[in-house]
């Protein structure tokens, strides 16, 4: 159904151009039902300005018409959900934007490889246009440049936009959005044309990028995930919802396998099976390998 015809169809039901109360309630709930999404009163101008944008580029200007359309489901109704999703979410991220939780991965497969554990599975849960999962992906391909022998490695983004997971895969970016990568991995990594860099091969053949909402992860074949690094993703979720997630996130991490939040993200949370790591600035713990030790 076009925007148009999604006005039409709504004929004789209440219609309203103006973002109000009930319009405010009835997308926060779902929002919050379908991706977890808070939209708090606080980010309530957010909402109302997302969700203007993509009905002005649907061409539909009343919110229950366009709520009707989306939650209508079938092909149109699915497809517009996806669209506007990208409007609300937001993506902003760097490469290397955690110096610290990157260290520590660093550390962490370093010492899983002395020790010879591989193939190594690492997952960059909503990692929004990819450079997370980029640098990942370099801390691993710097320390095989540095050893003695190659070990494999593969990197998984995953990330409930859609737009941003196919940026993600095409992993050309701004030369500016280089700036926090070290001037040696820019040039061993990116190839470069006028202002944009682009991801060479060599790195992106250990990358795979998929559209996936945490709420359906039970959907998803990702499971002995040696590193699961998530952050800036559970900070939009209610506590009980992010509890919930990480809790799902620990069944996919492979025995010995370490998860990384960000910092504030979960404070105090604690699991059966995992052991806590890191400092006050870094939110991490290793899944043990038995019942009693991490060894
Ligand atoms: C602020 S970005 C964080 C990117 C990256 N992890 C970082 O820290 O730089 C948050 C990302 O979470 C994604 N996201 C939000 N809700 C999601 C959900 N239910 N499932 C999967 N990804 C989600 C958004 O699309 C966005 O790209």
């Amino acid at each position: 159904m076009t925007g148009v015809a999604a006005i039409e169809s709504s004929a004789g039901k209440r219609t309203t151009s103006v973002f109000d109360d009930v319009q405010f309630r009835q997308w926060q709930q779902l929002l919050e039902a379908r991706t977890g999404l808070r939209f708090t009163e606080a980010r309530r101008a957010q909402l109302e300005s997302g969700l203007k944008q993509r009905m002005a580029a649907a061409g539909v200007d009343d919110f229950q018409a366009y709520y009707d359309w989306v939650i209508a489901g079938g092909l149109h109704g699915e497809t517009e959900w996806q669209t506007l999703i990208d409007y609300l979410t937001v993506q902003e991220t760097r490469f290397f934007r955690d110096p610290r939780a990157m260290e520590l991965v660093g550390e962490y497969l370093h010492a899983q490889w002395h020790r010879g554990t591989e193939p190594t599975q690492i997952w960059s849960v909503g990692c929004a246009t990819g450079e997370e999962a980029y640098s990942l992906a370099m801390l691993a391909a710097e320390l095989n440049r540095k050893a003695p022998r190659q070990r494999a490695f593969a990197v998984t983004g995953s990330d409930i936009s859609a737009p941003a997971i196919h940026k993600a895969r095409l992993g050309r970016y701004n030369r500016r959005k280089l700036e926090p990568v070290p001037m040696a991995l820019q040039r061993r990594y990116f190839d470069y044309a006028d202002d944009q860099a682009t991801v060479r091969q060599s790195l992106a053949e250990h990358l795979c990028f998929n559209r996936l909402n945490v709420l359906e992860l039970d959907d998803a074949p990702l499971t002995g995930m040696n590193v699961i690094y998530c952050q800036n993703l559970l900070i939009y979720f209610r506590r009980w919802r992010r509890r919930d997630l990480v809790n799902a996130l620990v069944e996919r991490l492979s025995p010995g396998g370490l998860l990384v939040l960000g910092p504030g993200e979960l404070p105090g949370f604690e699991h059966p099976d995992l052991i806590q790591i890191g400092s006050r600035n870094c939110l991490a713990w290793l899944r043990k390998y038995g019942k009693e030790s991490t060894e």
